[in-house]
């Protein structure tokens, strides 16, 4: 069995020959040129200039303002509050802290579903405004003429489909999609369909391991999978998860790699104390 050193250095070697250290800023070129190597793409959410920095620092390949910042920066419910405007402003900083990750921004609900041009309008705001590289948007065949428009104008689009935030009220939950042979056949449709119009890349959200594993041998664009198994093409979390900044949210897809909440309120708790005990600031933490 490998320990911890061999991999480490097992990952650098492999790394020093890939795709992926070869690339200065990542395209939606670089992302399929990953996909026809096997290699494999990380993805993560990203909402403010600060931790924007951190992840394009660390050699995240894809950064996603996704419109999960109406839950895990606003607090809202579900995903369906936040405006075109404010996913504008978070897509804003993080575009100004990125020098190497493809941002790709979420057109929130409302912004493209009433009809193509109004997509189209949403979509052109995003890149004018913010500077980022790339949309997202939720559905297959419902939206398609919407992302025809889009992709006519030159801006690439990621699909979203099985689990999709946004139709939560249709859906009721938010389990496992996909799992009954209709759904996972019109699953299927839609990533061709998606593919087959354009689409530069797919996220598949909490559906069968083995149904993801059949769509990302099936459709040549990266597919990009968040509780979807490891036979896809990349990863995607949310950020606030990952990092244990959110608390409550625990579903089995999610690896935490750190338990920031303890580690932040334990540090606010010392400085509460340190404060109240006249201990900060020093001599030496004066002028
Ligand atoms: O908004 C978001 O964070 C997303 C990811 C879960 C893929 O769409």
């Amino acid at each position: 069995m490998l320990n911890d050193q061999d991999s480490y250095l097992r990952w650098t070697q492999t790394r020093s020959m890939s795709v992926q250290s070869e690339i200065k800023r990542v395209t939606t070129h670089n992302l399929q040129a990953m996909k026809n190597a096997g290699e494999k793409i990380a993805m993560l959410t990203a909402y403010d200039f600060s931790m924007a920095r951190i992840l394009d620092d660390a050699g995240i390949d894809i950064l996603l303002v996704g419109d999960s910042a109406s839950n895990v920066m606003a607090g809202h419910e579900t995903t369906l509050p936040i405006t075109l405007d404010q996913m504008i402003y978070h897509a804003q900083s993080v575009v100004r802290a990125v020098r190497r990750a493809l941002v790709v921004v979420d057109l929130p609900f409302g912004s493209y579903q009433s009809n193509p041009g109004k997509a189209l309008e949403s979509a052109i705001r995003i890149m004018k405004e913010s500077g980022a590289h790339a949309v997202k948007l939720e559905g297959g065949s419902e939206v398609e003429e919407a992302i025809h428009r889009i992709l006519r104008a030159g801006i690439p689009v990621m699909g979203h489909l099985g689990l999709t935030p946004q139709s939560i009220y249709k859906f009721g939950t938010y389990a496992v999609r996909a799992k009954e042979e209709a759904e996972a056949t019109k699953l299927r449709e839609d990533a061709r369909l998606l593919a087959d119009i354009g689409c530069f890349s797919l996220v598949l959200e909490k559906i069968p391991a083995h149904l993801a594993t059949k769509v990302a041998e099936e459709v040549d664009i990266p597919i990009i999978g968040i509780g979807a198994g490891p036979g896809v093409d990349g990863q995607v979390l949310v950020t606030h998860d990952m990092l244990g900044i959110t608390k409550d949210f625990a579903p089995r897809f999610l690896r935490r790699y750190l338990d920031l909440y303890e580690g932040i309120s334990g540090a606010v708790a010392a400085y509460v104390k340190d404060v109240r005990m006249r201990d900060f600031p020093n001599e030496k933490e004066q002028y």
